[in-house]
């Protein structure tokens, strides 16, 4: 493995992620320059946007794996429990977050479960063996309980349906049964529940990852395309307002990577919404470690939502079709450590620790740098999901006593409070370095990693700003991917300047590889960083590999 550093040129327009077109605003004004400005420059020019944001970017999951439900979300014996079993820490932390959307039951799990054995009396619900991931599951929350806590935290629900071992029978009863008022077999069944009203859930999931041959009942893209249009119109004709998402590859490294994609739409594009695209990151066998190319990561999920959307296009074109698919990430995060043995193995045992994974400061950055990623592909990308919320692969953790919020809980908390109104399309130039000769390792399962090794030109900061005329605010967010230099960076407010600094604030420190537990929850946190003076033209000092928020007042 090796990096060839290089001094190059990154002119970045956001919506364009990794590079800038020639015939583009700020492409005609920029390349007449070179080489790049000292300090990197970044334009804001408040007209330039590349969509309203939808606030269901920031989403997370919960799955039934591990200890995210029970003893996270759900805990009735815990000293924090409400009348409903609900853990009232971890609910008032996700209120206060303002998490908009999150989906559930699965994740692998829902591919294997039976939605009927978490309704009705508790005392009547079976303990089943989860096979998924080899676990016992005592059924005490259900699809009841999780639209009461969504309620409670004030969430969105984004159901996952059963494409592996059930019918498409049994989803549409459970759409019934959520979404019908009264009078039929299902919507009178939640009655008898004890839930009068109607749960009018409006985001669904067509299966989970069925390209995986992990995945139970996993079966063709063909095949899996015909039972998703086949449900889809099901879905439609007894709920019409209902948003459907098709499964899309599991990630970038399946074998059936865009195929998949393609032959599953080919099937369903005009039944569904969107198509789910998923992805985790790892700074071990693509990158070798090397937390450059960690820290440039997020630049592959730019390409791989650009692959995904040139699929989708692909389709629309060939069906001559007037719709447009939107994209629902609904599984992205840093998750290597804790991915084999015992970490996913519930030796049939309720609620065990898996995915436990623990997050340090460079999985932070990452993490920002995804968000930045999300926020530049706004346009088409409508939904995304943290994965997952409590516990497992999470922000947070908790033990008897409380939680601890892990690293990535702060450019994710960033995004939520800050990232409002419309995504800035913003013109950058930054001094590049390159990734391009990155490992190619062997995955489990007999994949290569390339991860990587196909980024090319990273400029050395990462930008991505929101507006929000009504809040009259501008926020940008700022990843200094240099592990060793402070870099500076002009913010060029081109037609507007701001009356104040609102906030600015960086997350940084001396070892990348620090983490927050129950002991020292306080190793990696946000800090306050000392603006410039507002002006048209402000000058930020940007840590050494550190992640920074600014927001200023419009
Ligand atoms: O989020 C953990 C697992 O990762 C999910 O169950 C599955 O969908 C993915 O492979």
């Amino acid at each position: 493995m090796s990096t060839v550093p290089r001094r190059g040129f990154f002119k970045q327009a956001a919506a364009a992620g990794v590079g800038l077109a020639a015939n583009s605003w700020l492409g005609r004004a920029l390349h007449a320059m070179t080489p790049p400005p000292d300090p990197a420059r970044v334009i804001v020019d408040s007209t330039r946007r590349v969509a309203d944001l939808d606030r269901h970017l920031f989403g997370s999951f919960i799955e039934h794996l591990g200890r995210s439900v029970y003893g996270g979300i759900y805990e009735p014996d815990s000293k924090f429990a409400d009348a409903n079993g609900f853990r009232k820490d971890v609910l008032e932390e996700i209120r206060t977050l303002g998490v908009p959307i999150v989906r559930y039951p699965g994740g692998n799990f829902v591919s294997g479960y039976n939605w009927l054995d978490g309704v009705g009396p508790k005392k009547n619900r079976p303990r089943v063996l989860d096979r998924a991931w080899n676990t016992l599951e005592t059924n005490q929350f259900g699809i009841n309980e999780y639209v009461t806590w969504c309620r409670a935290v004030g969430t969105e629900p984004l159901i996952g349906t059963n494409f592996g071992t059930a019918t498409p029978e049994m989803t549409l009863a459970l759409l019934e049964y959520c979404n019908v008022e009264k009078g039929t077999k299902w919507s009178d069944l939640r009655r008898e529940h004890g839930y009068e009203k109607p749960h009018n859930i409006k985001y669904w999931c067509l299966g989970n990852e069925m390209d995986g041959p992990w995945q139970i009942g996993h079966i063709p893209a063909r095949e899996y395309g015909i039972k998703a249009r086949d449900a889809a119109q099901q879905m439609r004709g007894l709920d019409p307002s209902v948003k459907l998402i098709a499964c899309g590859s599991s990630n970038t490294q399946m074998p059936t990577y865009l195929e998949w994609d393609q032959q599953t739409l080919e099937q369903c594009y005009e039944e569904v919404d969107a198509i789910s695209l998923h992805r985790y990151y790892g700074n071990d066998m693509e990158t070798g470690g090397d937390s450059r190319m960690y820290l440039a990561m997020n630049l592959d999920m730019d390409r791989q939502i650009e692959e995904i959307i040139s699929v989708c296009d692909l389709v629309r074109g060939r069906k001559r079709s007037p719709k447009t698919l939107w994209l629902s990430f609904d599984e992205w995060n840093v998750w290597y450590r804790a991915r084999s043995g015992k970490d996913v193995d519930g030796d049939r045992k309720v609620a065990p620790h898996l995915l436990e994974e623990i997050y340090n400061l460079e999985d932070a950055l990452l993490v920002g740098g995804l968000i930045n990623t999300l926020l530049r592909r706004a346009n088409r990308v409508h939904v995304a999901c943290l994965a997952q919320l409590v516990n497992v692969i999470a922000p947070i953790m908790t033990n008897e006593d409380g939680l601890v919020r892990q690293t990535i809980y702060y450019p994710y908390a960033w995004a939520l409070k800050y990232a409002h109104g419309s995504v800035l399309e913003l013109g950058a130039e930054i001094e590049t370095y390159e990734v391009s000769h990155g490992p190619r390792a062997e995955m489990p399962g007999g994949f290569e990693a390339y991860g990587a090794s196909r980024i090319g030109h990273v400029p050395y900061v990462d930008v991505a700003g929101t507006i929000d005329d009504q809040g009259k605010t501008a926020t940008l967010f700022l990843l200094n991917r240099d592990l060793d230099k402070a870099r500076e960076l002009e913010v060029v407010w081109h037609d507007i300047t701001p009356s104040r600094v609102v906030d600015c604030q960086v997350l940084t420190g001396s070892d990348l590889k620090a983490v927050n537990s129950f002991d020292a929850p306080k190793r990696v946190v946000p800090q306050p960083l000392e603006p410039p003076k507002v002006s048209s033209r402000m000058t930020f000092k940007l840590p050494p590999h550190s992640h920074t928020l600014v927001s200023v007042a419009i």
